[in-house]
């Protein structure tokens, strides 16, 4: 047996139930999985239950959630509030085609926090709000063409997909620029400009590797988009948890459009997308020639509920606290794997840390299945009881107290140690 077979041995030995589990649903589902960003080799475990920061597995092993639904818990697992909250209006119903007090309470909410947010339209995904972004920037400019940055990652929608799995520049659709360089920028705006409807804009970096953006760059995206009249569209569907106001206000922007989604529905499927009244009026059932944007589930009660209690309380209190608990983790990590003569890429913004292995390819989501110590670490992790996203994601919640974060240290330590006996087990 080799040392890697060893740490996935040992994973496989802790999870005989879900690895049951993973083998049935191969059976109905492709890979036995329906979500490719939540897979990882050799499955992932099947969770029972989740509670504030904790999750349970089928075989009963709990795990420090430090990736919480893909960031999309902000208060943790099974938020109170939010349930309770859900349990209420579920008296009432769940769906239904006309509007809700609810409806319009939590778009007031989020007009309220978000500037850009002059009019908005809820969603049942992010991937579904950023489609409904470009198909009202293309509307509005006439142009065909998107700018987004390599390795940006907005959802499941094809034309957004430029940059990763391999695709490059969509012909007729989507451009390619890199992230943290104005002039790979320059270039593309230069040639193909005066065809570009928007530049849409992750702010920071998170699927493959986490990339905090270099000072001034996102203000320059906005700038080099207002030049060449396109609009530029901030998905904040994973750094709305930056600030109160979202990334605009954290990276002092001012978006035409900003796009939502993740924990906006506390727990449950929402996004939203918006902007100014003047692009959002093309959306205006009483206009004659509007935008058509239907959506069965659109603004369901049920979503905006729980959101309306979850995004109340986000406080900059709370916001504050998750990032000084996200930040003592990324510094022990780094003491540690310098002890252990690891080199690693520590990298974060806010609540959200990413670690890498100097020894990996840059990013990895191409291939979910590849194997590199960032695979490994991530197995490492889960058999010290710590779930972490995949791509080595490490994200907290307003839910992860110093418990919390203590595990999370005495977890991620051991399981940089597991990787270190892993290599070092190689040179003998
Ligand atoms: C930045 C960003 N935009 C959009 C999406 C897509 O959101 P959803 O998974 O709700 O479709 C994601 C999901 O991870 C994301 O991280």
């Amino acid at each position: 047996m080799t040392s890697r077979s060893f740490i996935e041995e040992r994973y496989r030995s802790e999870t005989p139930l879900s690895a049951a589990l993973m083998s049935k649903a191969a059976a109905v589902l492709p890979g036995g999985n329906t979500r490719t960003t939540s897979f990882h080799p050799p499955y992932p475990v099947v969770i029972e239950r989740g509670d504030g920061p904790w999750l349970w597995d089928v075989d009963k092993r709990r795990y420090l959630d430090l990736f919480c639904n893909g960031l999309s818990l902000i208060h943790g697992n099974n938020y109170g509030p939010a349930r309770e909250a859900i349990q209420t209006v579920m008296q009432r119903g769940t769906a239904w085609s006309g509007a809700s007090r609810e409806q319009i309470e939590y778009a007031e909410l989020l007009q309220d926090r978000i500037k850009a947010l002059e009019l908005l339209r809820f969603t049942n995904s992010g991937s579904e709000a950023c489609m409904l972004a470009v198909k009202a920037a293309r509307h509005i400019t006439g142009r065909p063409y998107i700018v987004k940055s390599m390795g940006a990652y907005h959802g499941s929608y094809p034309d957004l997909e430029a940059g990763l799995y391999g695709k490059r520049d969509l012909e007729g659709r989507a451009l390619v620029a890199t992230f943290n360089d104005v002039h790979s920028y320059e270039r593309v705006m230069a040639q193909h400009g005066k065809e570009v409807a928007a530049i849409v804009i992750e702010p920071v970096l998170v699927t493959g590797r986490v990339v905090p953006p270099a000072p001034g760059f996102l203000t320059y995206l906005q700038t080099l988009a207002r030049r060449y009249g396109a609009l530029s569209i901030v998905d904040d569907c994973l750094m709305l948890r930056l600030a109160v106001g979202g990334s605009a206000e954290k990276f002092a922007l001012q978006p035409d459009m900003v796009v939502l989604g993740k924990f906006i529905g506390g727990g449950t499927a929402v996004g939203a997308f918006g902007g100014s009244r003047e692009i959002m009026k093309i959306f205006d059932p009483t206009r004659r020639g509007c935008v058509f944007h239907g959506g069965s589930f659109n603004g369901n009660l049920v979503g905006c509920a729980a959101g309306l209690v979850t995004m109340r309380d986000l406080t900059a209190e709370r916001i504050a606290a998750m990032d000084a608990a996200s930040l003592s983790i990324r510094s022990a990590l780094a003491r540690r794997a310098d002890a252990l003569g690891l080199e690693v890429i520590l990298t974060g913004t806010g609540s959200v840390a990413g670690i890498a292995f100097a020894a990996d390819p840059e990013r990895h989501e191409d291939d979910p299945s590849a194997l590199g110590l960032a695979a490994l670490f991530h197995l490492a992790c889960l058999s010290e009881g710590v779930l972490i996203g995949p791509g080595g994601i490490l994200s907290v919640s307003t839910a992860h107290d110093a418990d919390a974060v203590s595990f999370a240290i005495a977890g991620l330590s051991a399981a940089l140690e597991t990787v270190a006996e892993f290599l070092g087990s190689l040179t003998h």
